[in-house]
């Protein structure tokens, strides 16, 4: 069984560069292989911040939810392929083979949100792969947000969240992001390859901040999500190793 501690994205959600370096440097230590940089990071420092993540030898996942028009939408994940880095195995002092390592996708996976509709959708694979094919590169997974995990269950969000991820499978979406409450339905209906990203995650008993539909590390992962993202239980620990074992324990 693959460990819990390789489905684990922690969440960069940091004011500033040098402690986000702070955070990927001493949770890479611990086994934690990948870091989502989100609006917050990436707004402040821009495609430096996932190249710190990547040349610090981890992959991220850019969660920057594009929701626009399809043609914006398309060229945005072009963009976001784009980002190339170097791994720390690159800067040999062969001219020719650093160039070939330079070639190397920092973004691992990227959100669009689903009501931004088929059209768009599909623009957005369309973008990545387009821009990937031309870099001769592998494109960045893009998956697609189905309803926030600080949204209520007023009653319809497993309706609601199985339509979604219809949309975003029969666009050609790679996987959905959804709460715990909702994987083991979206597992049954689209199979071990459909990716699902799951947030809110809180420990027992901790508070769930603004977030809604929270569960357990152990409940996502038995319902079936392909990877966890988690900020807050980590970022804001007296001890965010100790915190980060506890979770996954
Ligand atoms: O601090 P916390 O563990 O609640 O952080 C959850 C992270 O997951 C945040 O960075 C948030 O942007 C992200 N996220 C989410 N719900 C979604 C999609 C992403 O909470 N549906």
């Amino acid at each position: 069984m693959q460990d819990i501690k390789e489905k684990i994205i922690v969440a960069l959600d940091v004011d500033t560069l040098k402690e986000a370096e702070r955070f990927v440097d001493l949770l890479i230590s611990a086994g934690i292989k990948y870091f989502k940089v989100g609006s917050q990071l990436f707004t402040a420092y821009g495609p430096d911040a996932v190249r710190m993540v990547s040349k610090a030898g981890a992959k991220v996942f850019l969660d920057l939810k594009f929701h626009d028009i399809p043609n914006t939408v398309a060229l945005a994940s072009g963009s976001t392929a784009s980002i190339l880095s170097v791994t720390p195995s690159a800067e040999t002092g062969n001219i020719a083979q650093d160039i070939r390592n330079l070639a190397i996708p920092a973004v691992f996976m990227m959100t669009v949100h689903i009501k931004g509709g088929r059209k768009m959708l599909e623009a957005a694979v369309k973008g990545a792969e387009d821009k990937a094919r031309e870099l001769k590169i592998k494109r960045p997974l893009v998956v697609g947000v189905t309803r926030l995990t600080s949204d209520e269950d007023k009653g319809n969000i497993q309706h609601e969240v199985t339509e979604a991820a219809r949309l975003a499978k029969s666009s050609g979406l790679d996987g959905v992001v959804c709460s715990a409450h909702e994987v083991s339905m979206v597992r049954n209906e689209f199979g071990q390859e459909f990716i699902i990203v799951v947030p809110g995650i809180r420990p027992k008993g901790a508070q769930a901040d603004d977030q809604s539909r929270v569960a357990t590390a152990r409940e996502a992962i038995d319902a079936g999500a392909s990877y966890l993202v988690i900020g807050r239980p980590i970022l804001k620990a007296p001890d965010p190793i100790k915190a980060f074992k506890e979770l996954i324990s």
